[in-house]
């Protein structure tokens, strides 16, 4: 984990600094009604990211003080003049504020976040969103809407590319390193840039995966599960929050006081301030509970929504509302207040300009080493079997001379930048052709390249070509998925979880022609690779490693870099599991011991929950990875095997991250080569008064070692590990049988166990 310097970074508690409110105080005393609701109004300028197109000529309403914020300005050319109207001619001065979606890189590109959290590896995720906010705040844009959290266990869900997959302890790790790499050590830092926290809340939970669907959920769900993250990443100083497309239980949550008043503001003590997503204010009649843009503005304004993203009805109603008395003043103001905050925590009112002159982005050798490293890191080795002439397929053998690489994402470098791909430059992505190439050239083999099919398409005359190339080559190396752009991250929800068009045809194709065959899967989401899995020896994981996914797959393919990834979401065995996830209730009649894939026949158990037709469990489970090394663990073992109820509850705020009792293994390399091991620890908990997960991720360390090197390591587990959330949805530890499994992946078997007794 990373060091804590918490006391060297922006806090949620700085923006409720008194001289700052002060500041803010005197400015707003100064404001006409209009020019308040001015600050509480985004549009977008440049490439539309929601329905609709942009209006055009904001000069003269900057210049009236009727916009606050900007979006999709990405140019620093631009960026200063709409700046120089905000601040040399508008009546007070008040700088803009830009915003732009700077997801998982702003020029230098990284993995898609779910990519990035396999790397299970924070420090790694702050320094690519540090280097992310240098290239973005050199543009003029300080405000970036990210980190994505929304905890997501259903992979039909196109947004699941965006976040850091189902696991709320993971995804809160996370959500952190995001914060803290994008604001820095000061938000006044003119390399710092806000960061805001989406989609709150829920909105992973979209019921059947559909995009910008309902969700609806139990307040121990929302609070043990979904929740987490967010607060993560306000504890961590997260400047601002978006707010989701989604109703949760029947309220949209653009205009929901329970989630935007009640939790982030009462609970959590947020003093940033909250953004609409694109249109969402507006969206409030289509969700049918107003009539107008009128009570729509009404509505989210009074539950907490202080600035509205492009959909023009606080511009355009919020002014009236207040005049007639619909709206008080105050509220308006308090919300004004808060934007005025984040401005000036930013230094904006001191350099609201930014350096034109730039020397242009060039993807320097030390920026293309953070970006290898990073998708090196995310990289997921599912399975790796052996063949003929070597224990394992992988890595790749000096006796390969010839590789076929087929597959329509070979060479895709435009693919390679996934969804939200920022700034980024399809030129300065290298493909798994062109690195492939480079390393057969300096080994003195060859490479034989053929597209064989497009991502979605039912013909097969490339088929034949790429048949001829495997039958050629000592070793083939299949280049399939998704279409990062069309098919996953928003507004791409999928009912089927398989390769694209005739894509797993072509593999079949190419397994039958005997060679040994690796897969790479590109895609943003688990699928379905169940023929894969048997048909062929080696798979790997990559999502969209970003610019350096060749480097990174040539690396791991030769074995130059041993992959560590872990998987951050399960796959499924059928799109009919979904949502599948690890933490699962236990149920009543559980199907341990019976999963079994054909329907009950005697001696099986009928009355379980189970599938008649598929199994309960995952084809990869969550946390699982493989490496070209073998890791032991030794037995855990636990510091006490009991903790009094009073020494957690009675310690003040109940010691939260104080550690209480401390679970140990060793961790041995096995193998014959270096490798990184990420050990995880999980919790079940039985015998509480609620029912809890069958297992529960509440550790995780990377471990780096030597052949037949050992370490030990400790998890220190406090009430943040420990407690759940009651029926009255508190936060609680209760008596309880608590058993810890340390290992490898979720399926981990090492176990000890304690109690929390009265
Ligand atoms: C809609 C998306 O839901 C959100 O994630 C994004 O930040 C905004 N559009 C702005 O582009």
């Amino acid at each position: 984990m990373s060091p804590d310097t918490s006391s060297t970074r922006p806090s949620n508690a700085q923006l409720a600094d008194k001289t700052l409110n002060k500041k803010v105080d005197a400015l707003l005393a100064k404001m006409t009604l209009e020019e308040k609701v001015g600050q509480l109004v985004q549009f977008s300028s440049g490439a539309p990211t929601g329905p609709g197109t942009c209006r055009q000529g904001y000069d003269s309403m900057i210049e009236a003080g009727q916009v606050g914020a900007l979006l999709n300005v990405a140019d620093p050319k631009k960026a200063n003049a709409f700046q120089r109207i905000a601040v040399e001619k508008s009546r007070l001065h008040i700088p803009l504020l830009y915003g732009f979606d700077v997801i998982h890189g702003y020029r230098t590109v990284f993995p898609v976040p779910l990519g990035m959290a396999s790397s299970f590896d924070p420090p790694l995720v702050e320094a690519t969103a540090r280097m992310a906010a240098q290239e973005a705040s050199a543009d003029g844009i300080r405000w970036v809407f990210s980190p994505m959290v929304d905890i997501a266990r259903d992979a039909r869900w196109g947004r699941i590319i965006e976040g850091s997959g189902e696991s709320p302890y993971l995804g809160s790790a996370m959500a952190r390193a995001y914060v803290q790499g994008y604001q820095g050590t000061s938000l006044s830092n003119p390399d710092s840039v806000a960061a805001c926290v989406k989609h709150f809340a829920a909105y992973g939970a979209v019921v059947a995966g559909r995009d910008y669907n309902a969700v609806d959920m139990s307040d121990i769900m929302l609070r043990q599960v979904y929740l987490p993250p967010y607060q993560a990443a306000i504890d961590a100083g997260a400047a601002t929050v978006m707010s989701s497309f989604n109703s949760l239980n029947s309220v949209p949550a653009t205009a929901d006081p329970y989630t935007l008043t009640t939790i982030l503001r009462k609970e959590w003590d947020f003093n940033g301030f909250v953004v609409s997503d694109w249109g969402a204010v507006g969206e409030l009649i289509a969700h049918g509970i107003a009539l107008d843009d009128a009570t729509a503005a009404q509505k989210a304004i009074s539950a907490g929504l202080d600035m509205d993203m492009e959909s023009g009805a606080y511009h355009a109603r919020l002014v009236s509302l207040v005049r007639t008395n619909t709206v008080p003043e105050s509220t308006v103001d308090e919300a004004v207040r808060r934007v005025l905050r984040v401005k000036n925590a930013l230094g904006l009112f001191d350099h609201p300009y930014v350096n034109e002159n730039v020397t242009p982005y060039q993807a320097t050798a030390a920026k293309r080493m953070l970006a290898r490293r990073a998708a090196e890191e995310s990289i997921v080795l599912l399975q790796n079997r052996a063949t003929e002439g070597q224990p394992k397929l992988l890595p790749i053998g000096t006796h390969v001379k010839t590789i076929a690489l087929i597959g329509p994402l070979a060479d895709a470098p435009g693919e390679m930048l996934g969804s939200w791909g920022g700034q980024g430059n399809p030129a300065d992505a290298i493909s798994l052709r062109a690195a492939l190439e480079q390393r057969m050239k300096a080994n003195g083999g060859q490479l034989l390249y053929a597209e064989g099919t497009q991502i979605l398409t039912q013909s097969e005359t490339g088929f034949d070509t790429a048949k001829q190339a495997a039958q050629k080559a000592d070793l083939v190396v299949v280049a399939l998925g998704e279409d990062a752009p069309a098919m996953t991250g928003e507004a791409a929800s999928r009912a089927h979880l398989d390769l694209p068009g005739n894509q797993e045809q072509l593999l079949k194709t190419i397994v039958a022609v005997g060679k040994p065959v690796v897969l790479v899967v590109f895609s943003g989401r688990p699928l379905v690779l169940n023929w894969a899995a048997q048909h062929v020896p080696a798979i790997m994981e990559a999502w969209y490693p970003g610019i350096e996914a060749g480097p990174a797959l040539a690396n791991i393919l030769f074995g130059n870099t041993n992959p560590s990834g872990k998987l951050p979401v399960s796959f499924p065995r059928a799109v009919g599991q979904e949502p599948l996830y690890l933490s699962q209730f236990p149920t009543g009649r559980p199907a341990a011991g019976v999963d079994l894939s054909h329907p009950p026949t005697d001696g099986v158990e009928k009355y379980v929950s189970r599938y008649i037709d598929v199994r309960n469990s995952p084809l990869y489970p969550f946390g699982h990875g493989l490496s070209y090394t073998e890791f032991s663990y030794s037995p855990v073992t636990l510091n006490k095997n009991s903790i009094p109820l009073a020494q957690i509850m009675s310690a003040p705020n109940h010691g939260t991250a104080q550690p209480v009792i401390q679970a140990a293994t060793t961790v041995r390399n096995t193998g014959a080569v270096a490798g990184t091991e990420i050990a995880q620890l999980y919790i079940q908990i039985r015998g509480a008064s609620v029912e809890e997960p069958v297992r529960v991720l509440e550790g995780f360390q990377r471990v780096t070692l030597q052949p037949g090197e050992s370490k030990h390591i400790l998890f220190p587990l406090s009430f943040n590990e420990l407690s759940f959330i009651n029926v009255k949805s508190q936060r609680v530890v209760e008596p309880a049988d608590y058993t810890v499994f340390v290992g490898g992946s979720s399926t981990a078997t090492q176990s000890a166990k304690f109690q929390i007794v009265h």
